[in-house]
């Protein structure tokens, strides 16, 4: 059965909107592990803008789920990796200036500075996976650079503005994950996914694993974490027997307490 790791990142981001202490993201994790979550995971950004080092090591301690940091190349940010240990590392493209990751990296072209790099991850046992948009020559290059998973990026999906490109951008994402399979990779995907688009992704046979944050952590501001995770896991696990809708009406999502 597909997994679903929570992005907890914007649970950091709130509390440092006012640099308190509250919001706490162990909490956060720990309550979407009670809402179901397969796994927890961090991004810990060179700028340090939401989760910082002492939330990497208190999630460490005490997510009992699969922990899966995100992570650029920067030499610090390695070693901290391989100090922490969690239980996978997403190699991702990271700029200072932006909102959130945007797009995948360049295996290809960085595949010199990722191989290294994923060696030493492997090495001490952590799982590694390529943040790559779905293009067939950046899967083949993240099997030969050694990464044992790619997290297919959904944006183009995520972002398309009309029936005809979502049904484009699915298909390129069915295609993405039978080359990923082709090469011996397991398939994750991430990014922009919602309660209402994700189920026509779901839908695609051959996933692994779902990496969602930003929408899980705005409808667990309005009902609570846990219910917040019930209700996305619910969308993964029964997409099949929905109708390939790509936005569902609010009323198509559960009472959000739990109780229906
Ligand atoms: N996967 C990766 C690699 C990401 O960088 C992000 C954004 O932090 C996500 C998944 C989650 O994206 P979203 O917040 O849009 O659900």
């Amino acid at each position: 059965m597909v997994q679903l790791g929570v992005n907890i990142d914007h649970i950091a981001t709130v509390r440092q909107a006012r640099q308190a202490d509250e919001p706490d993201p162990a909490w956060a994790a720990m309550e979407a592990e009670l809402g179901g979550a397969d796994g927890i995971t961090f991004h810990l950004r060179e700028d340090r803008r939401h989760v910082n080092d002492r939330d990497a090591e208190v999630l460490k301690r005490t997510v009992a789920s699969k922990l899966n940091m995100e992570m650029s190349i920067d030499p610090e940010i390695v070693k901290i990796a391989l100090n922490l240990r969690p239980d996978q590392c997403t190699l991702v493209p990271e700029r200072r200036a932006e909102l959130t990751t945007e797009g995948g990296l360049d295996v290809r072209k960085l595949s010199r500075r990722l191989a290294p790099v994923v060696k030493k991850l492997n090495r001490v046992g952590i799982a590694t996976s390529a943040f790559i948009e779905p293009v067939p020559e950046q899967i083949a290059a993240s099997a030969k650079a050694g990464f044992g998973a790619v997290e297919i990026w959904t944006g183009s999906y995520a972002h398309a503005t009309n029936a005809d490109e979502r049904e484009a951008a699915l298909e390129i994402l069915a295609n993405a994950i039978d080359v990923g399979h082709n090469e011996g990779l397991i398939v994750h995907a991430g990014h922009g996914l919602t309660y209402r688009n994700v189920t026509p992704v779901a839908q695609l046979p051959g996933w692994s694993e779902f990496n969602i944050g930003h929408s899980i952590v705005a409808r667990a501001t309005l009902v609570g974490m846990r219910a917040a995770v019930r209700e996305m896991k619910r969308l993964l696990h029964e997409a099949d027997d929905r109708p390939n809708l790509v936005m569902l009406a609010p009323d198509d999502l559960a009472d959000p307490t739990g109780t229906d």
